[in-house]
């Protein structure tokens, strides 16, 4: 990115908060600018977004559309409205952390969000994984 674009700020509404921001920058890197958590396992901030495990889904809305997105890779824009918390986010969340618990139960992000989401066990089955398939170590 070049640093005329990296200059252009952009504001937008994360969570009923304006926020301010460069248009370049990520609503992951936003939210965490702000102060606000979103879940993410394979993010990393000195590496390109992965969009693997999709903890860190958001839903937008902009001109009076909604969609759920992966916040580590979508980057923000003039008048995009942000909801890290909607019910459709944590229902698709709380599945996805179901989903983890049996893959790789061991994680201690899916340990804390499985706790948030008061789950006790997982309906799918178990693979009592130690590797979340993050990518991390790999990239
Ligand atoms: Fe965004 Fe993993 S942190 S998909």
């Amino acid at each position: 990115m070049n640093k005329i674009m990296q200059e252009n700020k952009v504001k937008l509404v994360i969570n009923g908060k304006k926020v301010e921001a460069f248009s370049g920058d990520t609503i992951l890197q936003v939210a965490a600018k702000e102060g606000i958590y979103i879940p993410n396992l394979c993010y990393h901030e000195k590496l390109k977004p992965y969009g693997a495990c999709r903890l860190c889904l958001v839903e937008v809305e902009f001109n009076g559309k909604k969609r759920i997105v992966a916040s580590c890779a979508y980057t923000v824009r003039e008048d995009l409205f942000v909801y890290t918390e909607s019910p459709e986010v944590e229902r698709i969340r709380k599945n996805l952390v179901e989903l983890y618990l049996a893959i790789f139960p061991f994680a201690p992000e899916i340990k804390k969000l499985a706790e948030r989401y008061g789950l006790k066990g997982t309906r799918y089955r178990k693979e009592n994984a130690y590797c979340s398939r993050c990518g991390l170590c790999v990239r």
